[in-house]
């Protein structure tokens, strides 16, 4: 590491001399975690090879696995992605906010190939969080930010769990409190007719009414997505999951949603509110996983709106693995 990033990882406040600090951090070609309305990201200046690439390394992430760049407008978006009528509507509707479009690339961005894994294509997305807003504004260029935890592990929505997985890894984390959403952005392929590739925290029903046509959703890829949408297993807590599931299982952490579920260890939202089940998902498998429990059950979510995110999540938590 260069000089003038110190060893270690600083936490850094939201204040201007913190963010003028991850600013600064970002230039040097060091890897800052910030927080946006979905998770907290890991970014790095996206024209940076050997950022990107420590980005990559951080994580233990495969490098076929391409990541999302995050810019702090729309206008921004232009210079770095090619968009079309369907893009212009959406990002109108969404953005700022919890949806990445992928789009053809704009070569001369000079976006770092490790980001779009030499594809020709490249995510996109404008977060809303004021704190990401302010860091992409000051820092002034495209930001590489994949979710800020060790690869197929749980995302984190604060900072820290950011340094539970990547103390020492990274140079700082600007500590911004719990994220709103919990889940991470929804992700639409624009490239040929408008596909989800990831559903996220933009429901899909929400995106077909602002195009007025049904979605398509990519089928579940293998291990290794040519369409690199998203690896079966992820999201994996050490504790085995089990979804659906209505009953009691000896000596299982239970997590519950809505008012059927009396007695559950933890309630996703009592009420049965999609908004507070996403919030409290990654953060309540982080609690049952640190019970020491060998058993996570989960009580079914409706497969609509936010729940069909929430189910996507579950569903690759209790994937089976290598
Ligand atoms: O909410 C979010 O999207 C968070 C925050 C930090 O913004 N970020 C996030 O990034 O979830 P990550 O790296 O954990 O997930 C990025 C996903 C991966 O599944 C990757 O395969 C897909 O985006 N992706 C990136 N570029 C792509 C491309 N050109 N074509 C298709 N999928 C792409
Ligand atoms: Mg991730």
């Amino acid at each position: 590491m260069k000089s003038d990033i110190p060893s270690g990882t600083q936490r850094l406040s939201t204040d201007t001399a913190g963010l003028s600090e991850a600013a600064r951090l970002l230039r040097a070609g060091a890897l800052v975690a910030f927080p946006t309305e979905t998770v907290y990201g890991l970014g790095a200046d996206a024209r940076n090879d050997r950022a990107v690439a420590g980005v990559f390394e951080a994580k233990e992430r495969p490098r076929f696995n391409p990541l999302i760049v995050h810019l702090p407008s729309w206008e921004a978006a232009r210079t770095v992605a090619r968009f079309n009528a369907t893009a212009d509507r959406l990002a109108a509707a969404f953005w700022p906010g919890p949806l990445t479009l992928v789009l053809p690339l704009v070569e001369e961005a000079g976006l770092s190939t490790l980001v779009t894994a030499g594809l020709g294509t490249v995510a996109i997305r404008v977060p809303a969080h004021p704190v990401a807003q302010a860091l992409l504004t000051g820092f002034g260029g495209p930001v590489a930010a994949p979710s800020a935890n060790t690869s197929g592990r749980i995302s984190p929505t604060r900072a820290a769990h950011v340094l539970d997985g990547l103390s020492g890894r990274i140079a700082a984390v600007v500590d911004g409190g719990d994220c709103a959403v919990g889940l991470e952005s929804t992700i639409l392929g624009l490239v040929n007719d408008p596909v989800i590739l990831r559903p996220g925290g933009i429901p899909a029903e929400a995106i077909e009414d602002c195009l007025g046509t049904p979605l398509a959703t990519a089928t579940p890829a293998g291990d290794r997505p040519d369409a690199p949408g998203q690896l079966a297993s992820h999201y994996a807590p050490r504790a085995r999951v089990l979804m659906n599931t209505r009953g009691t299982e000896d000596g299982a952490f239970r997590i519950g949603f809505g008012p059927g579920a009396e007695g559950a260890d933890l309630n996703l939202s009592p009420t049965g509110d999609m908004v507070e089940a996403a919030a409290n998902l990654f953060h309540f498998l982080r609690r049952a996983d640190a019970s020491g429990t060998a058993t996570i059950t989960v009580s079914p979510v409706p497969d609509r709106g936010l729940g069909r995110a929430i189910n996507d999540r579950l569903r690759r938590a209790a994937a089976p693995r290598d």
